[in-house]
């Protein structure tokens, strides 16, 4: 048996729901709703909200905590309201020349291609690369092989980099199939070839031990495995890299931007060194306290004690799919486990089923109370730190009860 590391008592969980689609969004510990509610209530009487403590605390321990969970420096992370806004700020303020190229993974979540397809009008191209054989995505993606443990995406990747190429930008674990890309070999042949790897991480945060080592950026919202609410997250940069971004020009990107003694009408002042430099403007204080909760939860806790938990769900539930007519796919996906290529989501394929099974098939969940989620041709199993082995055995008799 193992304890659910993030006790379930912290969450509004119910027996009603049981919610295996934190890759959807996560649920918020109660911790979250008593920050929200003590700032909202200073927000109610504005002579309360403290300029130290709150308008400058609050992101600044968010930051430290941000910064705990990636095992790196406070001052290397600008606070954003998600995923999309940290790689839009890095697309916007990249020193791009006409011709240069960003390289993609093949079938990345829209917030992974869109901020670099914006830049068509800039000259700078957007490839993406497939990662396996009969990989396929967009109007195929029904036609996709799944991904298998002898899959080597990595070397795809590396050899795809071409001259013209100054970022590979990839989500560490894929949104629909689940898989984790080895960040520190693709980081490695970036540094190597002067390429920057920037990372899509919002499926891994919370739920994969930090690996920021040579990478150059890192975006993820705090909604999914940190189990914040919507509308906040953080970029994570490295300094050398982040001075050859332009600043985000917010009012707060600038020394002395707060010391009120000095006039504000006083342009003449250096962009801060720091995050703080790619910051929109005046943070969201009430979101800020709510993911500042989780972080704290998810830090205390520990992401390796999180992670290690989910493998063992992972694993319990493919055993319990292997007599069953899943018994392919939880094989496949049994040896992408053990060769640590899974992050928290496990996908089952439809193998050939099409989607209107896997629609069916989640709906007859709902009706058992059970949460999953279906993307591109995926059934999404998500596990948390707070699942306990009873949600497999559910888990398990619904699947197993509903392939025919
Ligand atoms: C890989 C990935 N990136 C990003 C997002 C979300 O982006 P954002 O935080 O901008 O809403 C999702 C899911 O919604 C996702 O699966």
């Amino acid at each position: 048996m193992s304890a659910p590391p993030l006790n379930p008592a912290l969450f509004h969980l119910d027996e009603d729901h049981l919610w295996v689609m934190h890759c959807a969004e996560g649920p918020v510990p109660r911790a979250g709703t008593r920050a929200v509610r003590a700032f909202m209530q200073k927000e109610l009487q504005p002579w309360e909200v403290r300029w130290e403590e709150d308008f400058l605390g609050i992101p600044a321990a968010v930051r430290a905590e941000a910064a705990a969970l990636l095992e790196g420096r406070a001052e290397d992370i600008s606070l954003t309201p998600n995923t999309s806004t940290g790689l839009v700020t890095v697309a916007q303020g990249f020193p791009w020349k006409s011709g240069d190229e960003v390289l993609a993974p093949l079938g990345e979540f829209p917030s992974n291609a869109w901020p670099w397809l914006a830049l068509r009008a800039r000259g700078v191209m957007f490839r993406e690369v497939p990662l396996w054989e009969g990989h396929r995505a967009g109007a195929e993606a029904h036609l996709s092989e799944p991904p298998r443990a002898d899959a080597d995406p990595e070397s795809r990747l590396i050899e795809a980099i071409g001259p013209r190429t100054r970022i590979l930008a990839a989500s560490w674990v894929r949104f629909q199939d689940g898989f984790k890309l080895d960040l520190q070999r693709l980081a490695a042949a970036c540094r190597d070839r002067g390429v920057h790897l920037v990372v899509d991480g919002i499926q891994a945060a919370g739920t994969v031990p930090a690996s920021i080592e040579g990478l150059s950026a890192f975006a993820t919202g705090g909604h999914k495995g940190l189990l914040a609410p919507q509308g906040m997250g953080f970029l994570w940069t490295e300094e050398a890299f982040r001075q050859s971004l332009s600043p985000s020009g917010s009012w707060l990107s600038v020394e002395d931007a707060t010391d009120f003694s000095r006039p504000s009408t006083d342009f003449h002042r250096a962009w801060l060194p720091d995050g703080r430099a790619l910051e929109p403007g005046g943070p969201n204080l009430l979101l800020a306290s709510a993911l500042m909760e989780s972080l704290r939860l998810i830090n205390g806790t520990g992401v390796p004690a999180i992670a290690a938990h989910v493998a063992h769900l992972q694993e319990r539930l493919l055993m319990a799919l292997a007599d069953s007519p899943w018994h392919q796919d939880a094989g496949r996906l049994r040896a992408l486990l053990q060769g640590g290529r899974l992050g928290s989501i496990l996908a089952l394929h439809h193998g050939g089923k099409g989607p209107e099974f896997l629609n069916h098939l989640l709906k007859s969940g709902y009706r058992l109370g059970i949460f999953a989620s279906v993307r591109e041709e995926y059934l999404r199993i998500a596990f948390h730190g707070f699942h306990a082995e009873a949600d497999v055995a559910r888990v398990a008799a619904w699947l197993k009860g509903a392939v025919g």
